[in-house]
């Protein structure tokens, strides 16, 4: 798979404040996207950058309101904030800031130089380690205060987290999610944009391997038709179930109230978590399905137990390393190319 590398060493520390921006893009990008999307866009000033929400890339099915879409981008918009601490600089965001461009979501400053904290040094690190880990997570508990440390982590966002330990509960979640794979699977919608977004050749830049659904590898290049004509979601649900249930920790993370502000918070949250998770080996993957199911979303916050907007849903845990997924270079997220050798 052709992950994207990139060096810190790279970073241009006596360049223009332009050229250090697309340089932190090479982390933006690694923040993780429903069906790996990378629903996202950058155009670069001199001494700030813009994200904007590429809508081309909405899954309209799953994602209607385009809500997990503008979340990615803010757990992107969190990457660069790490980033540019880790590189010793300062920096300034704005969520939102023109009520007449809403596709503009974020404006990030990168200010003056200063001094990097050890927590930056290893949440950094962390960026290229997190890979989304769809295998079974070993019964072994986590760290005993790690829950507190990422209800902090998602806290300081603007958000909050919900670790549900309790077997009991975590059987209610499990049911909650198979319920939501069946129902989503049911859709022949669904199955298309799904098939639209999963890659049966190795080689692409965006989506999802077609292993990464069950499918034999000699079965590949007939993966999309298949995830399209089949209803697989009774298989989807006893993995999915299974999953749940076996993982030692099930996290709700989620916002008060449920605007694209609230979104970009949760993104940027749901990020800082991650990595945090990461730092102590911790690995994640996503359980979204009963969120993106209306009625199941508020039956997944009452039985959590907590008021608001359930945003995602993970399930953490410790295993064996999982491999990245690709990357579009960044050059191709660049809304203006800049030119670059001239005087
Ligand atoms: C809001 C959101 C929902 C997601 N839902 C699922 C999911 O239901 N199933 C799944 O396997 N991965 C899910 N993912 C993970 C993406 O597939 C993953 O981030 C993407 O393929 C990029 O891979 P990476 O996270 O390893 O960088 C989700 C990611 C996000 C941000």
């Amino acid at each position: 798979m052709n992950a994207w590398h990139v060096s810190a060493d790279d970073f241009p520390a006596d360049g223009y404040a332009s050229d250090q921006l697309e340089f932190l893009l090479n982390y933006a990008i690694l923040a993780p996207s429903n069906h790996n999307t990378q629903p996202w866009l950058f155009r670069i000033g001199v001494t700030d950058l813009a994200v904007y929400a590429d809508r081309r890339r909405a899954l309209r099915v799953v994602d209607p309101l385009d809500r997990e879409l503008t979340l990615s981008a803010g757990a992107a918009l969190f990457n660069l904030r790490v980033a540019a601490e880790y590189f010793g600089h300062e920096y300034r965001v704005e969520l939102l800031p023109d009520p007449t461009e809403p596709n503009l979501l974020a404006r990030f400053h990168l200010g003056l130089r200063a001094d990097t904290g050890a927590e930056d040094v290893l949440l950094f690190h962390a960026i290229t380690r997190r890979h989304t880990n769809r295998q079974p997570f070993l019964p072994d508990p986590l760290p005993p205060d790690l829950g507190e440390r990422l209800q902090s982590a998602a806290a300081r966002e603007g958000a909050w987290l919900v670790c549900v330990p309790e077997e009991e509960r975590r059987r209610v979640l499990a049911e909650l999610i198979a319920e939501a794979d069946r129902r989503q699977w049911a859709d022949p919608h669904f199955r298309r944009e799904l098939a639209q977004w999963v890659r049966p050749k190795p080689g692409a830049t965006d989506g999802i391997p077609v292993q990464d659904y069950g499918i034999q590898d000699w079965l590949a290049a007939a993966g999309p038709l298949i995830l399209r004509t089949f209803n697989r979601g009774d298989g989807q649900a006893a993995r999915d179930h299974e999953l749940a249930t076996h993982s030692p920790c099930l996290a709700l993370l989620g916002t008060a109230a449920d605007t694209p502000r609230d979104w970009l918070q949760a993104g940027q949250a749901l990020q800082h978590v991650l990595l945090t998770a990461r730092t102590e080996e911790v690995h994640a993957s996503f359980l979204c399905q009963p969120l993106e199911v209306p009625e199941l979303r508020a039956r997944t916050a009452e039985v959590v137990g907590q008021s608001g907007y359930p945003q995602v849903l993970l399930r953490l845990g410790y295993g064996p390393e999982a491999p990245p997924a690709p990357r579009r270079s960044p050059r191709e997220m660049l809304l203006i190319q800049r030119h670059h050798g001239h005087a």
